[in-house]
């Protein structure tokens, strides 16, 4: 048995918070901001707006495209590093929100990486029989937990969720491959102070490094030219780092969608909320070879190579 994915969703707040604006109350500019990471302006979540509610929000959507009805979800995965809770899980929550009454739930922490961390378990609980439907979500509420008086930091996040429903499917392909190597683990933290601490310039070396290695790992596993491969859906981090990638990988950028500009760096909600928007684009068609790749704290990488 295989793996397809049959529905997406995504939510993001309503809120808008632009460059210019953050200029207002931090010692930066829309110029810095935008030649050095491509982002103008990001998602913010309003007083209340938890991750639980913008990945039920996400839920909902992703269930209604896969055309099934909340009971048939046996299992839902999220991955956050801005739960609501240590316990309940969010995905105890998003169940209560959504109906999903049979489902397994808990959480799962791999910061960026977390999303595609969550799908290769959904992944193989659906090749082992264990499971028919899974619900995976990234969902991050970033702004609760960065200082906003770091400008280093503070001016890269955004806020979102996305989620997918993982099916089982005759057809199709999916292989996953995840790395970690917590050597540099402090490179980058989000600690019981709340904040995140980066070093900025070593996690853009290790990114441009690993990421092309990865997605090479994933194309030879599955002796796939990487001329098949339709879109490269990379963790929106920093548009400098998708372009290097996409340099030292020799693909055309245009093969590495982005919509970090509008988002910033969701974190582990980046890739399910960009694949959400290309499936509503109707960009995606019944047999496109994807490569998703995911890179962050841990530090921890990996990508998969998926049919859709
Ligand atoms: N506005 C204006 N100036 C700033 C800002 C800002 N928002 N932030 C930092 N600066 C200043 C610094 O203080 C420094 O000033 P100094 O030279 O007087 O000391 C100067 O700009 C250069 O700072 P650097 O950190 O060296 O800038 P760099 O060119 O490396 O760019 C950046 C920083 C954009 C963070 C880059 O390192 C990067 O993109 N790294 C990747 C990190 C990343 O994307 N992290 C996201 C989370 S991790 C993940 O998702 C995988």
């Amino acid at each position: 048995m295989n793996t397809k994915i049959i529905g997406t969703g995504s939510a993001v707040p309503s809120r808008v918070l632009d460059n210019a604006e953050l200029s207002t109350f931090l010692d930066t500019s829309d110029e810095w901001i935008r030649t050095r990471t491509g982002i103008r302006s990001r998602h913010i979540a309003q007083e209340g707006q938890t991750a639980s509610a913008l990945a039920a929000q996400a839920a909902k959507k992703a269930i209604a495209d896969a055309g099934i009805a909340a009971e048939q979800i046996e299992a839902i995965i999220v991955a956050t590093s801005t739960p609501d809770y240590i316990f309940p899980s969010t995905a105890n929550l998003v169940q209560q929100e959504i109906g999903a009454e049979r489902a397994a739930c808990f959480d799962l922490s791999a910061a960026c990486t977390g999303f595609l961390y969550a799908m290769s378990v959904a992944d193989a609980y659906i090749k082992v029989g264990m499971y028919k439907k899974v619900l995976v979500i990234g969902a991050e509420v970033m702004s609760q937990v960065v200082d906003w008086k770091d400008r280093s930091v503070c001016v890269l996040f955004g806020d979102g969720a996305g989620a997918v429903v993982l099916g089982e499917d005759s057809s199709g392909k999916s292989i996953f491959r995840l790395h970690s190597d917590s050597g540099s683990a402090q490179a980058l933290t989000l600690g019981k102070e709340n904040a995140v601490h980066m070093n900025g310039r070593e996690i853009f070396s290790f990114a441009v490094r690993k990421v092309p290695e990865s997605v090479k790992e994933v194309l030879e596993e599955s002796e796939t030219a990487k001329e098949q491969v339709k879109y490269f859906i990379l963790h929106q981090a920093n548009a400098r780092m998708i372009e290097s990638i996409a340099k030292r990988l020799d693909v055309p950028v245009e093969k590495f969608p982005m919509n970090l500009e509008t988002h910033g760096n969701t974190s582990a909600a980046s890739i399910p909320v960009l694949l959400d928007e290309l499936n509503r684009q109707n960009r995606l068609i019944p047999g496109d070879v994807l490569i998703l790749s995911g890179f962050g704290g841990g530090l921890s990488w990996g990508s998969a190579l998926l049919e859709w």
